[in-house]
């Protein structure tokens, strides 16, 4: 059994802004412990100062187990990067314990608050999981989350390259990653990678009043890991995760209902528009898959202008199958507001035997940003409460998860809270359309797909031009992307449905 004591976000200064008892109370709970080593990660200090680091390498020394620090954005301001290393250590490491690995790495860019881990580093961290595959247990630690959080307001400071760095963790079987930066401490379950947000040890900047906490996690030696997170009031949150190996889930039954999920057809004028590709999916989707729906996840075209409009609806009426489309940003600049509900209609929740697919509005004008709102969200709720009886699918135009290949500047700017009720409603799929790119993984129970772009030359996608097609069986959801010029498939992933689908 290991135990790790994961504190963050101390932010050490000489005035009020510290709450020197916090980490004091929280220390010496740590020296009580049976814990084999602390994870710091980062917001040692507030102002990377060099007051604040003498300070800090003093409080620091409080805390008697081995411990691992590493960097946060308020570390590195006023130069602070130089002083870290100076006084606290190496920005970067690998830390070996029995059966595991724990590597640290900077995810700070100097004068920002935002997060990265560059090409280089990135390098280097793919190389050490490499080095380290054969560890049972893979822990990665960094500043800045990796998953939108909920309570954070503008949800906007995720890695720029969080896609990249979640896909790398799941290719890895990485265990755990850690991470701190926005003072709420919060886990997740994405596929069997457990992320684990610690709040903030000992500084006023709590969220919705919330206090300061630190998280403890167990990892045993059958597999089992839990968290607790451990608030200064002596509040307890406790989770427990158990990974599922080998994955391998086989169709049984009857498929109860099949989706094509398509987006960024971005239909237009302009070169970047594959008009061949787009004929071909269709007629692809009409003659061999023959769906029960057809989803269409936004940026039908690629400006909302009249003509664009007349020519996707001519497009998407040659499809035989029933119809659920929502707007993408694209599809709303201009007159595209008023031009979408003209042509296609607001989209109302589409009923289809035990399932239901919900769709939400997420685009604004003349921004890539979406938002849902907190009245939006509010109605979502109601709705995926409503359907509870029924398999719910969510269906929008932005990412609520980092896609690969894209750097985040179009993340749904509530993402974190977006994200947090529809899995804690138990949402049993949701569909997705921006960035360019397909992934699909489980949060929690919710199996989340984007699909890339089905016909527009500017997107991220290695695999070209495809669409998804959602197979659903009483017991597991399969999810594949096909490429639209030659039809051949890929898997997006399998996961189990835990509600009852049997008739
Ligand atoms: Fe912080
Ligand atoms: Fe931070």
């Amino acid at each position: 059994m290991i135990r790790i004591a994961h504190i963050s976000d101390t932010h050490i200064t000489s005035d009020a802004a510290y709450k020197g008892y916090a980490f004091d109370l929280i220390a010496e709970e740590i020296n009580r412990g049976d814990f084999d080593f602390v994870i710091h990660t980062g917001d040692v200090t507030n102002q990377g100062l060099r007051e604040e680091y003498e300070r800090a390498s003093y409080e620091l020394k409080k805390i008697r187990k081995p411990i691992v620090v590493l960097p946060g954005n308020h570390d590195v301001r006023n130069v602070g990067y130089k002083l870290f290393e100076k006084f606290i250590g190496p920005p970067n490491g690998v830390f070996e314990f029995q059966e595991g690995v724990l590597i640290w790495v900077d995810s700070t860019i100097p004068d920002l608050s935002d997060g990265r881990i560059g090409e280089y580093k990135f390098r280097w961290l793919r190389g050490k999981l490499e080095e380290y595959s054969s560890r049972r247990i893979k822990i990665v630690a960094a500043h800045h989350h990796l998953i939108p959080l909920p309570d954070t307001g503008r949800e906007r400071n995720v890695l720029y390259n969080a896609g990249d760095v979640l896909d790398l963790f799941l290719r890895h079987e990485v265990t755990l990653y850690t991470c701190g930066h926005k003072h709420v401490p919060n886990l997740y379950r994405v596929e069997d990678l457990v992320v684990d947000n610690a709040g903030c040890t000992s500084c006023r900047k709590t969220r919705a009043g919330d206090v300061n906490s630190y998280n403890v996690i167990t990892l045993y030696d059958d597999g089992r890991m839990e968290v607790r997170i451990r608030r200064v009031t002596g509040d307890e949150f406790r989770k427990e995760h158990r990974a599922v190996k080998p994955k391998l889930f086989i169709p049984k039954g009857k498929r109860l209902v099949r989706v094509v999920q398509m987006s960024e057809s971005n239909v237009s004028d302009r070169v970047y528009f594959r008009k061949k590709v787009l004929e071909h999916a269709i007629r692809m989707i009409n003659e061999k898959l023959k769906p029960d729906l057809v989803i269409h996840n936004g940026d039908l075209v690629d400006a909302g202008i009249e003509r664009y409009y007349a020519k996707a609806y001519e497009f998407y009426e040659r499809i035989k199958a029933r119809k659920l489309i929502v707007p993408g940003h694209n599809d709303i600049t201009y007159l595209g507001h008023d031009l979408f509900k003209e042509y296609f209609g607001r989209p109302n929740t589409v009923e289809i035997g035990k399932f239901a697919f919900i769709p939400v509005q997420s685009a604004q004008y003349e921004t890539p940003i979406g938002v849902v709102g907190r009245m939006g969200q509010r109605i979502l709720r109601d709705l995926l409460r409503e359907h509870d009886d029924k398999f719910t699918t969510v269906v929008m135009h932005h990412n609520i998860i980092p896609v690969p290949r894209s750097r985040e500047i179009g993340f749904l700017e509530d993402a974190g809270d977006v994200l947090k009720m529809i899995t804690e409603e138990n949402a049993n799929l949701v569909l997705t359309g921006h960035g360019g790119n397909a992934f699909g993984v489980k949060v929690e129970d919710s199996p989340i797909v984007n699909a890339g772009s089905v016909s527009w030359e500017l997107h991220r996608n290695p695999y070209g031009n495809t669409f998804n097609v959602i197979d659903i069986y009483t017991h597991i959801v399969v999810a594949f992307e096909v490429q639209a010029t030659w039809g051949s498939g890929r898997l997006l992933g399998i996961w189990k449905v835990k509600k009852n689908l049997n008739p």
